[in-house]
């Protein structure tokens, strides 16, 4: 064995593919989500598969004291960590006014302050030259009218985790920000987007491909990880336009998603 991941949100989707890639590579994760009974069965596909040893932690990250319960959890078990990948998080798709505030708030909470209340903990507890990914997402890159809210968590996210790269080059820890488009997964469902176009888009990608991509990059030490080939042009455009303009285009096309839902 390699040495030990903490994964949040490894229950489904992107963090439930990286905790298998990464026991394939021979690293043991610590899986942590609310669902224990799937976290169980991911324990159990890695054990039969890879011969690795997971260790369950069912947790809701948004409760008060889950990261203490966290450090509590890695001390006992007298783990030091390789790799942190702040995966779990949320969206919500709808025009500001109309969505319920509690879980814009616990969007914030989960997306940007556990995130950073975890990091914070855990930079004690890893080894030096590991490795830290933030899962933002290619919405961090611009405004997002009507998920207003989820595309400024996520740019929060690329800043914060830009700055603690410089801020940990002295470890050897790197900090990089996963930055994938659509993917598909549970996002859509527990997002309330609808049956989107973005899902449906040449540029949508399976969980298998975000994946092997994120932990090639993170293992290089990537800042910022981009995970389909026209993602780099559409960033590159991005620093280019004005944010003026940028809103009004994501607005038309999240307003047709919404029309869609039939909101
Ligand atoms: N799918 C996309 O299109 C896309 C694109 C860009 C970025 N992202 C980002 O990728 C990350 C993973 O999302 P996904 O697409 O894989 O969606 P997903 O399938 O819904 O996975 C979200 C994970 O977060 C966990 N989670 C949610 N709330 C939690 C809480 N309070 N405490 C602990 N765990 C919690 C969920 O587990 P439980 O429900 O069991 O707790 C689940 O394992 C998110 O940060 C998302 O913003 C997704």
């Amino acid at each position: 064995m390699k040495g030990w991941a903490l994964v949040t949100g490894a229950s489904s989707g992107i963090g439930r593919q990286i905790a298998i890639d990464l026991a394939k590579e021979g690293y043991a994760s610590i899986l942590l989500a609310r669902r224990e009974s799937q976290l169980i069965d991911l324990k159990k596909e890695i054990l039969d598969k890879y011969g690795i040893n997971s260790l369950v932690v069912p947790l809701d990250l948004a409760s008060e004291d889950s990261v203490e319960k966290i450090v509590s959890f890695i001390k006992l078990n007298d783990i030091f960590l390789s790799i942190l990948i702040n995966n779990a998080g949320f969206g919500d798709h709808a025009s500001f006014e109309d969505a319920d505030i509690k879980k814009l708030t616990s969007m914030i909470d989960l997306n940007c302050t556990k995130l950073v209340e975890l990091t914070h903990a855990m930079i004690p507890l890893m080894l030096k030259n590991s490795y830290i990914m933030n899962v933002a997402s290619l919405a961090g890159f611009m405004p997002g009218p009507l998920m207003s809210v989820y595309y400024a968590t996520k740019a929060f996210v690329i800043s914060f985790s830009q700055a603690l790269h410089t801020e940990l080059l002295p470890l050897n820890i790197s900090s990089s920000a996963l930055c994938p488009g659509p993917v598909h997964t549970e996002f859509g469902k527990v997002a309330s987007t609808g049956e989107i176009a973005a899902f449906n888009s040449i540029s949508a990608q399976n969980v298998e491909e975000v994946s092997v991509l994120a932990l090639k990059q993170m293992f290089k030490r990537k800042q910022i990880i981009l995970t389909h080939p026209t993602h780099s042009f559409v960033v590159f455009l991005l620093r280019l336009a004005p944010r003026n303009v940028v809103g009004p285009i994501v607005y038309k096309a999240q307003g047709k998603r919404l029309a869609k839902k039939g909101k």
